[in-house]
């Protein structure tokens, strides 16, 4: 992990951006786009423009760096989308994975019954009427909003209540025609809540028929697993070892919703950590969610901002014996960014049974095979990139103006180092500019700009998070060939030769 890295974050997150300030940020300069947008776009999915993909791309090599090509004991695969039906089969997807979905026939919108909000509102011991709201950090307030608002319509005296929520999913079914609708306001109009499978269904080859149903992969998990026997056999690996992989799932989600945070398409970070089944599962499990803590604030994440939330027995997963997801308050709320699983041996029993074959490890010391357990940490690209975004994003004063500056952490940045000849009307200045731009973007993704004052071209590389700067000026043609690095946070700047500046960009990037 590069620790290397920590000093240049500042320590102080922006807790003031709100939602709209980031997706305005992204559409202006380019991180995110809605997909097909000339089309009006399609909810629930969207497409990185050229910063956001940077962003995205140095996130993945991040975590690929640490958790496979720093560790011994990890590796890596990568595995098609589009798999066998009947691996969905055996991990319970295709007759459990569901969310519980809620219509409204009135208005024809559809909700996730377990993000649909109700209380009744008493006023001096009688129930006047319900109240609905979808969930939200404010849900309670404007709950309570509308339950006094009820009272009022109905001229009730007397103390009302504290408004109690409960998602719909508790709902009773005499109480479903008395829930106003989050759409009408009014009630009479919403269903029962019922499973809806998230998978998306495809065809392979030219059959349309039930025989060639196969599914977009809902999580990368199963490669692992169903790979497990192919890793073993052509690798070194002993237990304890991990699979990790990075690649797109995708999930029919009934209400995609807060921006890249819940998507139809998304891109996962997952790895499979195989323990002996006689091994301290929760010691394991409670090494993992310290590891991707301390991961998660060694790329810029401030700690304050994060928080463990263990899963109820009784809500947990069916593949799972203790889920804990660490939370990030987002401006939207305080919401699951990694999820850490004990899955026990639950994937590998299951494809055990349903393929036939025997995935199991033959254990040298004791001359027996065992099926290992396994703990998972479960992450999306897309959820890690919002919260960066949302620690990075400061809005302060320089030089008497105001700047949007993106405090990336060094190794995110989409672009390192912006490089600008002071004037552009000087061959030589520029020549000499040029040639360090050349030899810098061998090793990074670098930027050159001529136009503008040099003020401005500062504000353009903060307000896309490039953390330094270099000016190719007067001096450095005339005198030693020395240059100015311009760090962002700070705005200070220093002078370096061109070895130096090299050296110190080496270490304040790549940590060496
Ligand atoms: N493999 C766990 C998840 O996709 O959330």
């Amino acid at each position: 992990m590069a620790e290397e890295n920590q000093a240049a974050v500042s320590p102080l997150a922006s807790s003031n951006v709100t939602m709209d300030m980031l997706v305005s940020l992204c559409k202006r300069r380019g991180f995110v786009f809605p997909s097909s947008e000339i089309y009006g776009g399609l909810n629930g999915f969207f497409d990185y423009g050229p910063l956001g993909s940077e962003l995205r791309r140095n996130i993945r090599n991040a975590w690929w760096e640490d958790m496979v090509h720093r560790r011994d004991d990890i590796v890596g695969i990568d595995c098609s989308i589009i798999s066998h039906p009947k691996v969905w089969e055996a991990s319970g997807h295709v007759g459990g994975f569901s969310d519980p979905m809620v219509d409204c026939k009135e208005s024809k919108q559809r909700y996730r019954a377990d993000q649909l909000f109700f209380a009744p509102v008493v006023v001096a011991g009688e129930k006047i009427g319900y109240v609905s709201v979808l969930e939200d950090a404010k849900m309670q307030t404007e709950a309570e909003e509308q339950a006094n608002s009820l009272k009022r319509k109905l001229a009730k005296q007397g103390a009302l209540e504290p408004i109690v929520l409960q998602d719909y999913t508790n709902a009773k079914p005499d109480e479903y025609a008395l829930i106003p609708s989050p759409a009408t306001g009014k009630p009479g109009s919403l269903t029962a809540p019922r499973d809806f499978n998230l998978m998306f269904e495809t065809h392979v080859g030219a059959m349309r028929d039930e025989s060639a149903v196969a599914y977009l992969r809902p999580e990368t998990a199963q490669g692992m697993f169903f790979n497990f026997k192919n890793v073993v056999d052509t690798t070194r690996v002993k237990l304890p070892f991990g699979i990790a992989q990075i690649g797109r799932s995708f999930r029919n989600e009934i209400t995609p919703r807060n921006f890249v945070f819940r998507s139809r398409e998304f891109e996962q970070m997952e790895m499979e950590y195989f323990i002996h089944p006689t091994a301290d599962w929760q010691k394991e499990h409670r090494a993992w969610i310290d590891w991707c803590k301390n991961w998660l604030v060694s790329i810029g994440l401030p700690a304050a901002r994060l928080s463990e939330y263990d899963h109820p027995k009784a809500k947990l997963a069916f593949y799972s014996r203790g889920t804990t997801d660490i939370m990030f308050e987002y401006p939207f709320g305080v919401q699951e960014l990694w999820g850490i699983a004990a899955r026990g041996d639950y994937d590998l029993q299951q494809h055990i049974k349903f393929s036939g074959k025997a995935l199991d490890y033959f254990e040298e010391a004791t001359k027996s095979k065992v099926v290992p357990h396994v703990i998972e940490p479960a992450v999306g690209v897309d959820r890690i990139f919002l919260a960066v975004l949302c620690s990075a994003y400061y809005e302060d004063v320089v030089e008497g103006e105001k700047r949007t500056v993106l405090r990336l952490h060094p190794r995110l940045a989409p672009v390192k180092c912006g490089v600008f000849p002071l004037v552009k009307n000087k061959p030589e200045l520029l020549a000499h500019a040029e040639a360090l731009y050349k030899r810098l973007r061998r090793k990074w993704n670098v930027f050159w700009d001529v136009s503008g004052a040099i003020g401005r071209r500062y504000r353009r590389m903060d307000e896309i998070g490039t953390p330094f700067c270099v000016t190719v000026d007067f001096d450095t043609i005339e005198k030693d060939g020395s240059v100015t690095l311009r760090d962002r946070d700070t705005t200070q700047q220093v002078r370096l030769s061109e070895d130096e500046l090299v050296a110190e960009l080496s270490r304040r990037i790549d940590g060496v």
